[in-house]
């Protein structure tokens, strides 16, 4: 069978076997009954949605999914996050889009997708059969088409819920100008909230200074939940050349050089806001996802970390019960917000 890659494939260092995954995984917990007689409930709650785990993968980084199939079963994972869904086609940025920092990546897709209508009608289809949480990012450059796609995505049995990307650094009109003020974020909230019945989840932006003031608005306005962060801004140069490696200049930053700054943002955002949060931004494994759960984070999501281990969501959920059983936790949700 032909071994399909996500887009970024020139940045993935796959170093195991791959054979070794799912039927070895399968294998371990039919032999090793420890994982059967534990009581340990990892649910939690994102407004209405109820995840298996609290393990997700974070858009654009994950594809749709089926890009992982031949890596891990889809269906352990408590949620996935599809890649950006505008109102029509978009080409994305030039290249060079990508740039590898020392402990990170800079990149500048820009939303690159085939539309809503294409995502209903091809992409739907291959992934309503998944036995976890479908959630679709929604991104554009006006309210009105936010609102476009909300309203199509609305009617899709499988689809429970969406995340509103307010915080896209890399597109010329919309995306990041959404989040960065508390009236603008406020009027897209308030907007798709009127044409779309399930869980609304608003993404963030770092690129501010005071993010909780923002997540404030986005709640006042209907949000069910918010995620932090998106990436953050930055730029990369080469020197021999005199100039920036990106297209666009200046790209999102993401990978472990952001986890110190989410964290805190997570912290913050949880602190002000009674609504679930939802923490990213360079978990790359399983104690890094404890961080954000004990920062406030409800659950978690997991994005360029994918590019350099495609099994990555799984180890982590696999360590964080390792963690739960280490520390005597029952429910991962006493560990929410659990700093000492
Ligand atoms: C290549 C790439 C594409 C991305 N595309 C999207 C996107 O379409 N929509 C979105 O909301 N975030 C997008 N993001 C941001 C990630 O979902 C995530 O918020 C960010 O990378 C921080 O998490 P990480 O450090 O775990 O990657 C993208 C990130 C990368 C690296």
């Amino acid at each position: 069978m032909e071994t399909k890659l996500p887009a970024s494939k020139d940045l993935f260092l796959i170093r195991e076997s791959l054979n070794s995954t799912d039927q070895d995984q399968n294998k371990s917990e039919i032999e090793n009954p420890k994982s059967k007689i534990t009581m340990l409930d990892l649910s939690v709650n994102v407004h209405k949605l109820m995840l298996k785990n609290p393990v997700m993968s974070a858009s654009g980084t994950f594809g749709y999914g089926i890009e992982f199939d031949d890596f891990i079963d889809v269906n352990r994972l408590g949620g996935i996050l599809t890649k950006a869904c505008t109102s029509k086609n978009r080409d994305g940025n030039r290249y060079p889009r990508m740039a590898e920092t020392p402990a990170g990546m800079l990149n500048s897709v820009g939303l690159q997708n085939k539309g809503v209508e294409y995502f209903i009608n091809t992409i739907y289809p291959k992934i309503e059969h998944y036995d976890t949480h479908i959630i679709v990012n929604v991104s554009d450059s006006t309210v009105e088409g936010y609102m476009e796609v909300a309203e199509k995505l609305n009617s899709l049995e499988k689809v429970n819920g969406i995340e509103l990307n307010i915080s896209c650094p890399n597109v010329k009109e919309g995306g990041m100008a959404f989040g960065t003020s508390c009236p603008m974020a406020g009027a897209v909230t308030k907007a798709v909230r009127g044409v779309y019945s399930k869980t609304m989840i608003v993404k963030l932006s770092p690129n501010v200074t005071n993010i909780a003031e923002i997540a404030k608005a986005v709640e006042d306005e209907g949000a069910d939940s918010v995620s932090v962060i998106n990436t953050l801004l930055g730029m990369a140069i080469d020197a021999e050349k005199r100039r920036p490696i990106l297209s666009t200049i200046t790209g999102g930053l993401s990978g472990p050089a952001i986890k110190p700054i989410a964290l805190r943002m997570v912290w913050q955002v949880s602190k002000a806001v009674k609504i679930p949060v939802i923490g990213l931004g360079g978990i790359s494994n399983a104690t890094d996802a404890i961080e954000f759960l004990l920062a406030g984070a409800t659950a978690i999501q997991v994005g360029t970390a994918n590019f350099i281990d495609p099994q990555v969501c799984i180890k982590i959920l696999d360590g964080i019960e390792e963690y739960c059983n280490r520390h005597g936790v029952k429910d991962i949700k006493e560990l929410i917000g659990a700093l000492n």
